[in-house]
Parts: C-alpha cells; structure tokens; sequence
C-alpha cells in the first residue's frame, strides 16, 4: 500500500508523513518545493520518498499517482489564504483545477481513499452564529471558495465514481514550522517568534477571535478520520471546532511562559476584515459521534508544548 500525500512538504504534509512512517507505511511526498530548512531529511528514507511536481500539471499528476501504485491520498496540497487573494488565477489552478487532477487521477487508477483539507474560510456571508456541518458555506474569499469547490468535486467524485472521499474543515492550525502565507498565520508566528527571542507585530486587531487547533492534535484528527470505516460516517466533510482565542489571549498565554515576549498589534484593516469573517463558534458534535474525535490540547498546553518545541531546536527554525 502506496498513500500519496500532496504537499508532502508543507506543514500538516510533512507531519502526516512523519506519523504514518512510524506505522510503517509507504509515503510519496509530491510538492513543487523540496522539504524545507526546519524539515530533517533524515526522515526520507526509502518508505518515506519524496516527488517534485505541480498539481496544476495533469501529467504530473497522473505519473506520480501511475508510477507509485498509489491506493490512498492525503490531498493537503494547495496555496494558502493571502496567497490565494493576491493572486486568484494560481489559486484556481492550484486550489481548484489541481484538486480535480488528484481526483480524476485517483479515479482512472483506483485509488481507494481521498482526504481533504477544507477550511473554517468557507463559512462567511450570511452566516449563522454557531456553525454546522451542514450549514451553508457562502465564502468571502478566494480560499474560501476554491475550497467549497475542491469539496464539491470530491463528493461528486464519491457519487459518481464511488471514491471514498472524506476529509474536514479545519480552523488555524498553530505549530512550529507553519508558514507565513495563509491570514490565520498570526496565531502561530505570536508564539513562534517570542519563542525564538525575536518580537511580532501582529496584523489584526487585538480583539480579533480566531479558532485554534494544535498541529498534533490536527495530525491524529486527519489520520483517524482517514482510518474511520467508512459506514460510519454519516457526512463527508466534518467541521472541527478548535478552540475560541482573541489575539489578545494568545499573547497572555505566550507572556505566561516568555514574560518578557514581544508582541505588538498593528492592525491591516483588510486582513482583520477578512478573519473576522470566518466561522467562529463551529459545532463539530457530527464529529464526535460518527468517529469519535476529541481535542486533548486545550491552548495553554499547546502553546506551552509549541514553545518547548522551538526551544529544544531553535536553530532550524530561525
Ligand atoms: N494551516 C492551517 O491553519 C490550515 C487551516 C485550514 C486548512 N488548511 C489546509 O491544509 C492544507 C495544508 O496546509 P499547510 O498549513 O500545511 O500549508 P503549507 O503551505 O505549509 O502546505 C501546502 C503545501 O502545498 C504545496 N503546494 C502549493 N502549490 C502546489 C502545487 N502547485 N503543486 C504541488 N504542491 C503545491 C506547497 O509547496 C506546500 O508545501 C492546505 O490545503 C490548507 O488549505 C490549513
């Protein structure tokens, strides 16, 4: 058994490939950039490989899936927010065009299973104060609604073709390593930067709430979703809640612990505009009962554990 994961190098990419190597499996990373700095090599090995190519290339992504006998995805790859509202052309290539490439892939070959990462994003206009697996997502932005799209092709794939398709909608994932791109990357760089003893200027305003998940608690939620029998489950995309956090909260948290940290808030009108549009008070209730999901970071302990994290290895974060 081959799993592909896309953007195998990417932040939650990287640390699926590293879980599912501990369970023995066979691993192709597939991103159009090599593992990055923070990334240790060592752990490509001849179970864990990694394939340079671009999802927006149909015949890139029909040889990889071809040529290593894939027979589950993990489809993470994809442009992150502010990159998708700077440029909404790559975004539909990537995000949407790529999404349907992995899934036509995965269907000429018989690939078994599809997860996918949706996003907290797709919820905007209109929205209803606490959010459901099956309220309507009338997104904002560009992200959003490559999203929206990425899970329609899915389940329509699963319709017509009968792929198992699954995957989640997540709120920010905080953790060391995440990049810089996507708007909800304040609420990890607040924790990264003081913990690597250099000061952050914060782009939304200090009121600004945001949902937040602990990377390995957002690890162990992609595989055991993935793992789920698939009569189980009772929907196809769930919504995982997170926990409530205003910019300001995260900044008491991380003084807790570095007291002499330094975080500022500068606010950008625009970007504090678009998260304060996403989803806050998400129901993730579907989750729980169809398979069984539950957090065990509350954000003390995450951003705790985040920061122990860049401690004992600052130099591959700097
Ligand atoms: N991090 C979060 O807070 C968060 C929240 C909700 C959803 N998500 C979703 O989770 C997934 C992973 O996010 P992440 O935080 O690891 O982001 P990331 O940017 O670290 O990883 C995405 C990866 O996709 C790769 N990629 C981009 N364009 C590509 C292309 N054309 N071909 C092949 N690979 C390409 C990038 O090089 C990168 O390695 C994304 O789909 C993202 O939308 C992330």
């Amino acid at each position: 058994m081959t799993t592909l994961i896309t953007g195998g190098t990417g932040f939650i990419g990287w640390n699926i490939a590293r879980t599912l190597k501990e369970k023995g499996k066979e691993v192709i990373l597939f991103d159009i950039f090599p593992p990055r700095k923070y990334q240790d090599l060592s752990e490509l090995t001849p179970e864990v490989k990694f394939k340079k190519g671009d999802l927006s290339s149909w015949p890139e992504v029909l040889e990889v899936v071809k040529n290593y006998n894939v027979d589950e995805i993990f489809h993470t790859g994809a442009l992150v927010s502010e990159v998708c509202e700077n440029n909404p052309l790559a975004a539909y290539m990537v995000n949407i065009n790529g999404t349907f490439n992995i899934l036509e892939a995965a269907n000429i070959f018989n690939v078994k299973k599809l997860t996918f990462i949706s996003s907290i994003a797709t919820y905007s206009l209109g929205q209803t104060e606490t959010i459901t697996n099956l309220s309507p997502q009338r997104p904002f932005s560009m992200y959003g609604v490559s999203k929206v799209c990425g899970e329609l092709l899915g389940e329509y794939f699963g319709r017509k073709f009968g792929l198992d398709f699954r995957g989640v909608r997540f709120p920010s994932i905080i953790g060391p390593g995440r990049g810089l791109g996507g708007l909800s990357s304040y609420t990890t760089l607040m924790i990264q930067e003081p913990a690597l003893n250099r000061s952050y200027e914060v782009f939304v305003s200090e009121d600004t709430v945001c949902p937040v998940l602990y990377y390995k608690d957002a690890i162990r939620c992609l595989i055991e979703l993935h793992d789920a029998p698939s009569d189980l489950l009772k929907s196809r995309m769930y919504c995982i809640a997170g926990e409530l956090l205003t910019g300001a909260e995260i900044s008491d948290i991380v003084k807790r612990t570095i007291p002499d940290a330094k975080i500022f808030f500068k606010p950008d009108p625009e970007k504090t505009r678009i998260v304060k549009s996403w989803a806050q008070k998400i129901d993730e209730s579907a989750a729980i009962k169809d398979w069984s999901w539950k957090r065990k970071f509350n954000a003390e302990q995450a951003i705790i554990d985040f920061i122990h994290e860049i401690k004992s290895n600052p130099e591959i974060y700097n």
